[in-house]
């Protein structure tokens, strides 16, 4: 009466994703340290090479029910899933992740596993196989492998097919869950019936439970109807419309600034790695209070002016860690006159101010600084309930001491609407004067700290601020009538003419795309999609506020056209300032469009030359926004030194200029890249039907593909297939898709 599961597997186990970095579980021939083996029937070699050379896999045969079960000193629920390598009979063994027990997890939900080779399995907490229920809350510290009774199956996944869509020049990527006939799927494109003539199946790492399997047809697509037919009764149609034409013109090319693939605070070295980020940020509100001396932050105005620990730890062993990952790095440098002098104290006490508009939940003596009627409260308080004294000469030796240099540093973070943001330690209106004067003074003891560091200023945080202070128009009025950022770019020329050196090297501005698409409905998501346009159409009236404000002395101030209009500033009034935009966000992190708006905002950066961009903030790796990174940058994903997908790339060096026979912007972005002669290309349509294009120039032949979006939905799907012809690509509706030439 037993049953026998034999079982390989491979090292390392690992859980991977955590905040910080992967944790083995398992490595060479032992368990790594700080966990116990608590398996039990079951007997184990430690060091097997049944299946695998060398010591790193373990072999386990365990009677029926009993189980490999091996426990952490400690809790894992800060990671996001488990990770190993298995060869044995999968319908004789569940995992759980037990502590008060997870759902059962029948490695049958896993597809490709086999007695005789190691195949990869990636559990993932937030959707666990094959339901798709996330691990949830818990003391979670022991992973079981359980053996069933007799090898039977306890669960079997109800096959699916989920969708089926046209994609490139002649692929059907068709995504299915569990063991379905793929041998019922049938393709008729204008009534007639088309050969298949290769199917390619891809689990993604991210999504195990889900299979994508790319059907390649004998013929081209071509106008007209297509129908696609799977299992008994699931149909699929699709009207495919008639070609838009342009063309790229290879040998026109302008270099990509790599540093515009940033995202602010990276969760991880291997989240770095898995989206391809090239430039990590340490900003926002909280650090303009950060305090070197012990990692104190208050988060201001965005949580009742509270101190706390910083969330990332220390400022120094962060720099260590992202730059290990292969990232470059911005550290915000404060430039107010106060720090937290620790984690716990606030400004506002309810004993100190009673009559407050609202009080912290958590907290209840925490106030927010407001009286009920919406005005900050007074007197101002004193900003020694919660910070300590800062100048430049601390900011220096903070600086000098530093293991881990920055590559570029900001000058604080929007402090031009500190009298709001931090009213307790600066309730005073901060003027054009004041601003540059900390930009001055602050840079000035950077550059003395950290000779090789590039200086990134003033990180205004809107269009509004862009010309204007805190202060009022009267500003403007006592500075020539200038606008704020013109005046600031002239102040940091001349200083650098004053002192023979450059202070300031990329002028650094936040941007928020203005245009309400809170609704998110069918008119606010095709909003969303046009008002990229905003960055760079001198014709795109904004579609927000912009649109009839006066106050600015700017041209063509109706319209953005946020990257040219900065570098026609630059050239005139400081030249060889870089451009940096140090917070931009899609308006929709969970939306299929605010990946869009993400893969459209990465290559209009790339085409219009800004030098350094880091996205706010921190996009799920595996949300929409991660899945636009991933599309660029995606390389190999690595989980502890193993590489899981052995191709991927990264979008072309070079831009490449693009000519479209129609101005379709507001609803196709399309970029090209080359790079050792290599040409890579980025469609993202944004309309809710399919789109077709005859695109001239591009190279026929093999192409990595990667995609997401459209009927397939959020994963990072990818392929290699033969581009055969050119004169008919499809763009499924709401898609982004790379292609390179292999
Ligand atoms: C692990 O536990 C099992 C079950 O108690 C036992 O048979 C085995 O010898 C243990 N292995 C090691 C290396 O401690
Ligand atoms: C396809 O068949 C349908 C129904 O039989 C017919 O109405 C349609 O005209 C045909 N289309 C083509 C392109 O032949
Ligand atoms: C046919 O489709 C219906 C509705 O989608 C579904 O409930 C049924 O199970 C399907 N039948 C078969 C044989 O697949
Ligand atoms: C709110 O109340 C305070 C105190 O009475 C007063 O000084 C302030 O002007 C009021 N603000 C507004 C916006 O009415
Ligand atoms: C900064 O503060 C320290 C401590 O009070 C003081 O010694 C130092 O002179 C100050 N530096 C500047 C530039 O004011
Ligand atoms: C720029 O925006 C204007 C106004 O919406 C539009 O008419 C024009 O086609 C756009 N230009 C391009 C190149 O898309
Ligand atoms: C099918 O396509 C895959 C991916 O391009 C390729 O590796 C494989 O060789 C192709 N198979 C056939 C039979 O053409």
């Amino acid at each position: 009466m037993h049953s026998r599961l034999r079982a390989a597997l491979l090292a390392p186990l690992l859980l991977a994703w955590a905040a910080s970095a992967d944790l083995d579980v398992y490595v060479d021939g032992a368990l790594a340290s700080g966990w116990e083996n608590w398996s039990w029937g079951t007997t184990i070699n430690f060091a097997a090479t049944d299946l695998y050379s060398g010591l790193s896999s373990l072999s386990a045969t365990s009677d029926a029910w009993s189980a490999l079960s091996i426990k952490l000193e400690g809790l894992f629920n800060t990671y996001a899933g488990f990770s190993f390598d298995f060869a044995g009979d999968p319908s004789a063994v569940q995992g759980t992740t037990d502590n008060a027990q997870s759902a059962y997890i029948p490695l049958t939900a896993f597809t490709g596993l086999s007695t005789t080779k190691l195949t990869t399995v990636v559990i993932d907490f937030s959707a666990l196989a094959p339901t798709g229920t996330p691990l949830g809350s818990g003391a979670w510290d022991r992973l079981n492998f359980q053996a069933l009774a007799n090898g039977a199956v306890s669960i079997t996944v109800t096959p699916l097919f989920l969708s089926a869509e046209p994609i490139g020049n002649d692929l059907i990527a068709i995504t299915t869950q569990g063991n379905v006939d793929l041998s019922t799927v049938k393709v008729k494109l204008n009534n007639a019936s088309v050969t298949i003539s290769n199917t390619t199946t891809y689990s993604p790492v991210d999504a195990p439970a889900k299979t994508i399997t790319y059907f390649t047809l004998a013929k081209s697509f071509t106008s007209g109807s297509l129908v696609i037919t799977a299992g008994t009764n699931t149909t699929f149609t699709y009207s495919l419309p008639a070609v838009r034409y342009g063309t790229i013109n290879v040998p026109n090319v302008k270099a990509i600034n790599p540093y515009i693939y940033g995202v602010n605070w990276p969760t991880s070295a291997s989240y770095i790695q898995h989206l391809g980020v090239t430039m990590s940020r340490w900003g926002g509100n909280a650090v303009t209070a950060y305090n070197p001396s012990g990692d104190f932050t208050n988060a201001g105005a965005d949580w009742y002016f509270e101190n706390r620990v910083s969330d990332a730890g220390k400022a120094d062993d962060w720099l260590g860690w992202v730059s290990a990952a292969g990232s470059k790095t911005v550290l915000t440098v404060p430039a107010l006159d106060w720090v937290s002098k620790d984690s716990t104290s606030y400004s506002f006490p309810k004993t100190v101010y009673p009559n407050q508009a609202a009080f912290d939940p958590y907290k209840p003596d925490a106030g927010n600084g407001l009286l009920p009627n919406g005005s900050y409260v007074t007197p101002p308080t004193d900003p020694k309930l919660s910070y300590t004294p800062w100048n430049t000469t601390l900011a220096k030796k903070w600086l000098t001491g530093l293991v881990n240099k920055p590559d570029i540093v900001n000058i604080d973070n929007e402090i031009e609407i500190a009298s709001s943001t931090h009213y307790d330690m600066h309730p005073n209106p901060i003027s054009f004067d004041e601003e540059l004067s900390r930009v001055i003074t602050f840079a000035t003891a950077a550059k003395e700290a950290l000779p090789n560091v590039k200086v990134a200023a003033p990180s205004t945080c809107s269009w509004w601020f862009y010309w204007t202070s805190a202060v009022g128009l009267t500003d403007n009025a006592a500075h020539y009538n200038m606008d704020f950022l013109p005046w600031f770019l002239q102040q940091m020329k001349a200083k650098e003419t004053a002192i023979g050196k450059r202070l300031l090297d990329y002028l650094d501005i936040h941007y928020y795309f203005q245009p309400d698409t809170s609704a998110n409905d069918a008119a606010a998501k095709a909003l969303r999609l046009r008002m990229t346009q905003s960055l760079w159409n001198t014709s795109y009236v904004d579609e927000s506020w912009i649109a009839t404000s006066n106050y600015n002395s700017q041209p063509n101030n109706k319209a953005v056209w946020l990257i040219p209009r900065m570098q026609q500033l630059i050239n005139q009034y400081y030249p060889g300032t870089k451009l940096s935009i140090g917070e931009w966000a899609s308006t929709a992190d969970g939306d299929i469009t605010g990946g869009l708006v993400t893969a459209d905002a990465l290559g209009i950066f790339g085409r219009y030359g800004v030098d350094s961009a880091t996205y706010w903030a921190t996009p799920d790796e595996k949300g929409p926004i991660g899945l636009a990174y991933w599309l660029y940058r995606g390389r190999v994903h690595v989980i502890f030194g193993l590489p899981l997908h052995t191709y991927g790339t990264y979008f072309g060096a070079n831009s490449v200029q693009v000519n479209m026979a129609e101005n379709i912007e507001g609803i196709f972005g399309f970029y090209a890249g080359v790079e050792s002669g290599k040409v890579s290309l980025v469609w993202i349509n944004k309309n809710t039907v399919p789109m077709a294009f005859y695109i001239s120039n591009i190279p026929t032949g093999k192409y990595f593909m990667r995609h997401f979006g459209g009927a397939s939905g959020n994963a990072k799907w990818q392929t290699t297939s033969v581009l055969k012809d050119n004169t008919y690509t499809v763009i499924p509706a709401y898609t982004a898709l790379f292609m390179k030439q292999v």
